[in-house]
């Protein structure tokens, strides 16, 4: 009888939303997987996101406090390790936060995957080339740029990417190609829509409004709100994630989306109503009363819509969760969690807000 190996895999920035939650799920559904998680736990990562865990979870994740763009720390992780895949979500992803300051984006997310790759790929040469080991970068679907009314990104879409977070996703994205084309390194590139669910720094769209919301804040809408994402639950991009890992091709591209195209103001809309019913708000104390209109942000995109056929073809992955369904798993995450956001909104968080909002018009209540 063929015994499973234990698999041993790098998570980089697995502190931050989208690491959190796949951590978790993975301990979950991979019980013969052990995990290290590197992340320098930037004002997005928290170190308390696996607190939770049940011992039979938790001792198979490790934690190393380091920078992604340490080479010498990088090297004897390697080397301690012999890592089976990488998967690599560290970065800098706040559009806004790249606009006000896009250097360290640049820093981050470009040196930080060329740091990541270059050790990777003299492991990966050092253990004589191991067939099923997997470089999964993952990137976004804003390295396409900015959609009109009609159209998805494909796999094939050019890149055209508009703000200095984008900008430096692209260019990761293409050292990571070049790894494969030059090397011959097993990597898989994934681009994936806007994430929401537990466990998001409420400075993105939804945990923001979500937490206005319950806390009656003025709800900043950028520009006329009509400008569109498309919305997959984080639970869904995480199972994507392992079968690309099990199954992906080395040298590929894999879309991924949740079906979920909304408008700006519609999801700020349906935030309002849903939580007013949960809180028991009505008449004069609704929340849609809280909506400003304020400046748009610059270079703001206008619509991003992914086709995400060829992984649902060929690796047969495809959403689980309907968006109105996952929306109120959320916003039951966020009502149970309050201890969770009062603990990663520091001074840091309080500076961000008025760095970001304190200039734009209309935002007194
Ligand atoms: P996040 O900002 O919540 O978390 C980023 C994590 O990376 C944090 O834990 C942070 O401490 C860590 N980190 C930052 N710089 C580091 C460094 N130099 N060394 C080590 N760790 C470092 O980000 P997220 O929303 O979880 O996104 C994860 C990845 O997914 C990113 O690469 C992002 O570009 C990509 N992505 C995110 C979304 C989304 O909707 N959130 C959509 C598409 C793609
Ligand atoms: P965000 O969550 O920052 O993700 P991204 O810019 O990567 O898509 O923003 C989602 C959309 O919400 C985007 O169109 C900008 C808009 N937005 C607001 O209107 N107000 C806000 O306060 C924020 C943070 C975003």
């Amino acid at each position: 009888m063929e015994i499973n190996k234990r698999k041993r895999i790098l998570v980089t920035g697995g502190s931050g939303f989208i690491g959190t939650n796949f951590i978790r799920h993975t301990l979950h559904v991979k019980p013969d997987w052990d995990i290290v998680n590197l992340d320098s736990l930037t004002y997005a990562g928290n170190p308390h996101n696996f607190q939770d865990l049940k011992s039979d979870q938790s001792g198979r994740l490790h934690f190393v406090l380091g920078d992604v763009r340490n080479e010498n720390l990088l090297s004897q992780l390697f080397s301690q390790n012999n890592f089976d895949s990488v998967v690599h979500f560290a970065a800098e992803s706040h559009v806004d936060r790249s606009i006000l300051g896009p250097k360290v984006f640049l820093e981050t997310n470009v040196n930080g995957t060329f740091a990541l790759l270059g050790e990777s790929l003299r492991s990966w040469e050092d253990r004589k080339r191991p067939n099923d080991f997997r470089f999964l970068h993952v990137s976004t679907d804003e390295v396409y740029g900015s959609l009109g009314p009609h159209g998805y990104f494909t796999e094939e879409t050019p890149y055209n990417p508009s703000s200095p977070y984008s900008a430096s996703k692209a260019a990761s994205d293409h050292f990571v190609k070049a790894y494969f084309h030059t090397y011959n390194l097993p990597a898989i590139i994934t681009n994936c829509s806007n994430n929401y669910g537990p466990f998001q720094f409420p400075e993105k769209l939804l945990p923001l409004m979500i937490l206005n919301i319950i806390e009656q804040k003025p709800l900043p809408i950028y520009g006329d709100g009509k400008n569109i994402r498309d919305w997959l639950f984080v639970l869904d991009h995480c199972e994507a994630i392992l079968q690309v890992i099990e199954r992906g091709v080395p040298g590929n591209t894999y879309n991924i989306g949740g079906n979920s195209e909304r408008q700006n103001i519609d999801i700020v809309h349906l935030l309002c109503d849903l939580l007013d019913k949960r809180l028991g708000r009505s008449g004069k104390d609704t929340s849609r009363r809280l909506i400003r209109f304020v400046s748009d942000r610059p270079g703001h995109d206008r619509r991003y819509a992914i086709d995400a056929t060829k992984i649902e073809r060929e690796l047969g992955w495809s959403p689980q969760f309907k968006f109105e369904e996952a929306i109120n798993i959320t916003l039951d995450w966020y009502l149970g969690n309050m201890a969770w956001v009062k603990s990663v909104r520091s001074g840091e968080y309080r500076k961000w807000i008025e760095d970001n909002y304190e200039d734009r018009e209309n935002l007194s209540i």
